[in-house]
């Protein structure tokens, strides 16, 4: 698949040559996991991981900086946990591990807290966002892309691969990276946002002019996700909107915005080219046509994670299990990281 790149930092604390690049990413437990998701992040870092080092987080701390319900977040966790293990993320190729396990993110957030200036966070996008839909902003949503800078600089992570929407956030650990080495000499690699070129933003079903979005989940036909009912996923292709015309190109008209994310899905889930997913619909019959086969891909890449996730899901202690193995090897990267984060600032370290 085609990615691009974005950033040009040196990376100052750069593994040994031949070392392969090493991959973090995550993503928040809370809400319902989305085709937008799989397509955005998790399907790529599978396409990634044979030739990186990764890891991959469930990154529970950042869903409490909005309230959330005990019960229902342990058990989101857990169906994260194995929705990553049944899309095909590999706990012998992948470090796989949930953040609040591993102490040093917590840690070094606080330390990161204190060389980062509030100015940066007030002029984050998604918080700006998020904050201006609720009456009541927790001090953890303004912080919560220091609390990601942390994830990702503990790991001397070179790359990054989400979906557009963290752009900023990426870059932002890159300003966080480069002050702190600036103020207390070399210590982190300066991650590189990896946004691919087609997928990594996915319109809502029901309104192709908004990304397909945990928080509008609920709302009718505006998502699908793996855990879904076949049937109704097909339902929700059915009814998604489009235009009046009937030309199946991809196109930047926002007028043509449904098409083109149809088009997109199909594109990432088949890995064919732009042209060749033209060619598959150039005899189609208008955009029925094109709707039925969309849901029918998607449907047909989702039954095994469907299918493996439930599996996983019924063996909680395996899932665990599995968890305090990541856990442990994660902690063998983080803890030394902290560890000189706290002896460059001066703290007494024990
Ligand atoms: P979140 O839903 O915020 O937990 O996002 C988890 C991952 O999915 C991040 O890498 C996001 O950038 C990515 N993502 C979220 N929504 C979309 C979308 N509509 N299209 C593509 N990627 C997305
Ligand atoms: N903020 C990311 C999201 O909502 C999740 C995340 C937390 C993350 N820590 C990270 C992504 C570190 C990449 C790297 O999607």
């Amino acid at each position: 698949m085609e990615t691009a790149t974005a950033g040009t930092g040196d990376n100052v604390a750069a593994q040994p040559a031949g070392a392969r690049r090493r991959v973090f990413s995550g993503m928040q437990p809370s809400g319902e996991f989305h085709l937008g998701n799989y397509i955005g992040a998790l399907k790529r870092w599978v396409l990634g991981q044979e030739e990186k080092e990764n890891f991959f987080c469930v990154v529970d701390l950042h869903s409490l900086t909005v309230p959330q319900d005990p019960a229902e977040l342990r058990m989101r966790t857990r169906q994260l946990t194995a929705i990553y293990l049944a899309a095909g993320i590999h706990p012998d190729k992948s470090t796989l591990f949930v953040q609040s396990h591993v102490t040093a993110h917590a840690e070094g957030c606080w330390l990161l807290n204190c060389v980062t200036p509030l100015g940066w966070l007030n002029k984050m996008t998604q918080y700006k966002d998020k904050s201006a839909k609720q009456e009541s902003v927790l001090t953890g949503l303004l912080d919560y892309p220091v609390l990601m800078a942390a994830d990702i600089l503990l790991y001397d992570a070179q790359e990054v691969p989400t979906g557009e929407d963290q752009k900023q956030h990426i870059e932002l650990a890159r300003n966080i990276a480069e002050r702190f080495n600036h103020l207390y000499g070399e210590t982190f690699v300066v991650p590189e946002p990896v946004i691919a070129k087609v997928g990594a933003r996915i319109m809502g079903l029901d309104n192709p002019l908004v990304k397909m979005s945990k928080s509008s989940s609920g709302v009718r036909g505006h998502s699908v996700g793996p855990l879904d009912d076949p049937a109704e996923i097909e339902r929700s292709f059915k009814r998604a909107v489009t235009d009046p015309g009937n030309e199946i190109r991809f196109s930047d008209d926002p007028a043509k915005a449904g098409v083109n994310n149809l088009l997109s899905i199909y594109q990432v889930i088949t890995g064919r080219s732009g042209e060749e997913v033209e060619n598959d619909f150039a005899n189609a019959r208008g955009y029925g046509d094109l709707k039925k086969r969309v849901a029918e891909v998607v449907i047909e890449e989702f039954r095994p994670v469907r299918e493996g996730a439930a599996r996983l899901m019924a063996d909680a202690a395996e899932l665990d299990r599995l968890l305090a193995r990541g856990a442990e090897q994660a902690a063998a990267v983080a803890m030394p990281k902290l560890r000189e984060m706290k002896e460059k600032m001066g703290l007494i370290v024990p």
